[in-house]
């Protein structure tokens, strides 16, 4: 983009020149008029190794944006100065200072200063975000910049298993995501529709659970389309993604789903489904969306398997936490099943609700033996909830109380508010606009607060933050993709950062504009105001993938 190509209405004289900052910083002080340059006799000066990369990113981001390369500098005007330094600190929890920053811009100099690497690069992305044109420069406003996040965890979940997602179109995302400042990419790996992770110890859950012989229709999701789908990640993949996650300070965390959502697992290795049920059948993975009633078996070689799995998977992923799921695990297959039965019989549970507690807190084990932390979706309350697990709260604001009251942390995912599956008012006509009913509008994801109304000031802490989801059932192609997630996710990052006292919708509505014409030069297909793809060329039909080499 040429500085004078944007179309915000928002651009104004240097006097005047607008902030338009999302997620809202915590403290905003403006100072003298003059603003900074960033020109051909820009120099940026890092300080210290660690800072290196951050360096490396700022000005590949504003040589892009700008078409203006920084040199490098010692000291001297016209410098950014990035500062790593144990002196840096804030009042707040430890996570807070961790990614806090300070950033103070003169007309001479620049300076971002934290106490970590992560620190440092939210306050480079801040500064890009403030670099605005004007009277044909480019500048940025003096001020000072105090900030810090008010949830340590400000996520979005990618379902790549109902509908797939390359490596670099992951890595896109995570991209984006990190622009606002979302520090956390859920993966969704497995499902009943498709297993997408290669395990070597169990080659069949990529030779058969990653294909389907077919997918719902787009628009008639009972009528099916004939074409072989499917798609998986090798584990040199997931090393690709977590290492590019690394270099934008997002953790990922995998979603390994257990013991519902196995149809493409029980498909791949028939005995690990309850397969003692007369007139059981094998399964070929799914092929229809809603929940299907398969589950895992409770037996040893389950949670054999389970330890196995977590063997090769879990060491890619630093993430001190795992997903195990635990949602919409239909008990029917669990009551027919002697052998589930005998279990809950020898373990003194009263029903299958408590066995499905079992199934977790042995799965829980197995991660505590990895290092590794559990999180499950509310269900896993369902049956007594283990002491130390974290939940996600996707049904209900009750769910997320009683944890509270157990001492238990959440994650708020209410459907209502962060499902990003859902529609969000007005919409084109067409079978590529198929999505889930009721409104998940702008307004309705900017207005909600992940602190559950009477939450007890001394339990706010267990409230680790919130999330966005993307189940893709509906999700056929890169640019569908794009258009339910943008702009909501601009108005969760704001949620997930700033303070409850700051916000302000048309605050938010008239900084998101510079932030559209940003997703255009980058062709993000946002949904605009009216409901429609912004990319006039938007494919929004299904992609269809390689079927397996046989
Ligand atoms: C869910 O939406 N089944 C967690």
């Amino acid at each position: 983009m040429s500085p004078t190509s944007s179309s915000s209405p928002l651009k104004s004289s240097p006097l005047e020149l607008p902030i338009n900052i999302i997620p809202l910083p915590v403290g905003i002080q403006r100072a003298e008029r003059i603003p900074f340059h960033w020109n051909a006799t820009t120099k940026i000066h890092s300080l210290g190794n660690e800072t290196l990369p951050i360096e490396k990113y700022l000005s590949e981001s504003l040589a892009q944006r700008t078409g203006i390369t920084a040199g490098k500098a010692s000291s001297g005007s016209n410098t950014i100065v990035l500062q790593v330094t144990p002196s840096f600190i804030i009042d707040g929890p430890d996570w807070a200072i961790a990614e806090a920053y300070q950033l103070i811009c003169t007309p001479q100099q620049i300076t971002i200063v934290a106490r970590t690497p992560h620190g440092l690069f939210n306050g480079v992305q801040t500064l890009i975000q403030l670099v605005t044109s004007s009277n044909d420069q480019w500048v940025v406003p003096s001020l000072t910049i105090d900030d810090h996040p008010r949830f340590q965890w400000r996520g979005l979940m990618l379902d790549c298993c109902r509908h797939f997602s390359t490596v670099p179109e992951v890595c896109r995302l995570i991209d984006l995501m990190a622009f606002y400042k979302l520090n956390t990419f859920h993966w969704h790996l497995t499902e009943d529709q498709g297993w997408r992770i290669e395990v070597k110890a169990y080659p069949r859950l990529t030779e058969v659970g990653a294909w389907r012989s077919e997918s719902p229709v787009m628009g008639e999701a009972k009528v099916g389309d004939g074409q072989p789908y499917g798609g998986f990640y090798t584990q040199d993949d997931l090393r690709t993604v977590v290492a590019y996650a690394a270099t934008r300070h997002v953790t990922v965390i995998p979603e390994i789903e257990m013991p519902g959502h196995c149809t493409a697992c029980i498909a791949s290795y028939p005995e690990l489904g309850n397969d003692d049920i007369p007139e059981w059948r094998v399964p070929e993975t799914g092929t229809k969306w809603g929940v299907i009633a398969r589950t895992l078996s409770p037996k040893e070689e389950t949670f054999d398997f389970i330890a196995k799995v977590f063997d090769e998977i879990l060491p890619i992923f630093p993430s001190p936490y795992v997903h195990i799921g635990g949602d919409e695990a239909p008990k029917e297959e669990w009551k027919n099943s002697p052998f589930a039965q005998k279990v809950m019989k020898e373990n003194g549970l009263q029903d299958e609700h408590e066995l499905q507690s079992y199934f977790i807190r042995r799965v829980e084990k197995l991660l505590h033996e990895r290092g590794k932390k559990l999180i499950g979706w509310d269900e896993i309350q369902e049956g007594g909830l283990s002491p130390s697990a974290t939940m996600m709260v996707w049904r209900d604001w009750k769910w997320a109380k009683q944890a509270l009251e157990l001492g238990n942390n959440i994650i708020v995912t209410h459907n209502e508010h962060t499902y990003f599956d859902y529609g969000q008012g007005e919409k084109p006509e067409g079978p590529e606009y198929e999505m889930i009913g009721n409104e998940r509008t702008l307004d309705k994801v900017y207005h909600f607060d992940p602190i559950p109304e009477g939450t007890p000031p001394g339990r706010i802490h267990q409230v680790l933050g919130c999330q966005g989801q993307l189940w893709c059932e509906f999700i056929w192609s890169p640019d569908k993709l794009d258009y339910m997630i943008w702009p909501r996710a601009c108005a969760l990052a704001e949620v997930a950062w700033s303070p409850l006292k700051s916000k302000d919708f048309t605050g938010f509505q008239q900084r998101l504009v510079p932030h559209l014409d940003r997703f255009d030069a980058l062709k993000v297909n946002y949904r605009k105001a009216d409901g429609s793809p912004a990319k006039p060329y938007a494919s929004m039909t299904r992609r269809f993938m390689r079927p397996p080499l046989t």
